[in-house]
């Protein structure tokens, strides 16, 4: 397990900083990679088994660069998770191009970019992909028609990455979290959506980096080897539950 190698985007802070903890308990060697570079090195200063690389996942030469720095310094990847995001939400009339395009530069694009770079090196390596959609990306929801239809698309590229990547012995699998409370999530969820979520989530809590990164390690690991193509909500029962959920409660 020693020389098992993975790259995590967005590893500066929240859950991609989380999950780089919980990868480095599970033996691996961990690529932190976050366009926040001042972030990023504060928090791989205080980690053992890390390299810190800035770096922005939706400028193709910037992941060009930063995928051959890593093969250069790290050798070969067993796991690629795409954690990368950004959250931006804002309704559909007040939603023009450039909104649209900077959502979708970093939740998609970035998500298909990291993947094309590092393929070569999974397919050597017979490695995964876990990519971090959104439970936005599963139920549609106000002031989201950027971010949820990036994280959409994440999902759907999942599948499509499980299906033509299988017979490689790779495999690509997407978590999709309920509400954390990192710094994206706080930005945009108002005390209105905070309780809404209570509300609506049948745990009536909301989720923590750890709880999500716990999945993310799942996906990653030999335990679950014969997981390819699904979609995993870590969401406190959201995506399960219909209307009248707070009237029903005792
Ligand atoms: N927190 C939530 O409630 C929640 C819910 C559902 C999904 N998610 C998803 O989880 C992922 C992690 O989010 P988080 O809540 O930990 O957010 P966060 O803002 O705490 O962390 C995101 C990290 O990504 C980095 N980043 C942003 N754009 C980048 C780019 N272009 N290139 C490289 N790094 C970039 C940021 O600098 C930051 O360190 C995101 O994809 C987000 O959409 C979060």
């Amino acid at each position: 397990m020693a020389d098992k190698i993975a790259i995590v985007t967005g590893a500066a802070r929240g859950i991609g900083l989380a999950t780089t903890r919980l990868l480095l308990r599970d033996g691996f060697r961990v690529a932190m990679l976050d366009i926040d570079a001042e972030e990023l090195h504060a928090r791989a200063e205080g980690l053992s088994g890390v390299r810190a690389y800035p770096c922005d996942v939706s400028d193709p030469g910037s992941v060009t660069a930063t995928f051959a720095a890593v093969a250069a310094d790290m050798g070969g990847i067993d796991a690629l998770v795409n954690n990368a995001g950004i959250a931006d939400f804002g309704p559909i009339e007040e939603t023009d191009f450039t909104r649209w395009r900077r959502v979708m530069d970093t939740n998609l694009d970035g998500v298909f970019l990291c993947s094309q770079a590092a393929t070569p090196a999974l397919i050597a390596r017979r490695g995964v992909i876990v990519n971090i959609a959104s439970i936005s990306g599963l139920r549609a929801s106000t002031l989201r028609v950027a971010y949820g239809t990036s994280k959409a698309a994440v999902i759907h590229l999942t599948k499509q990455q499980a299906v033509e990547l299988g017979e490689y012995g790779v495999r690509a699998n997407c978590v999709c979290p309920g509400p954390v409370r990192t710094k994206l999530a706080m930005a945009v969820h108002s005390q209105e959506i905070i309780d809404a979520y209570h509300d609506a989530i049948p745990l009536n809590r909301y989720g923590s980096e750890e709880e999500i990164g716990e999945v993310i390690a799942f996906l990653c690991s030999a335990r679950a080897s014969y997981v390819t193509g699904q979609i995993v909500a870590s969401d406190g029962g959201f995506e399960s539950t219909g209307v009248g959920l707070p009237a029903l409660r005792k």
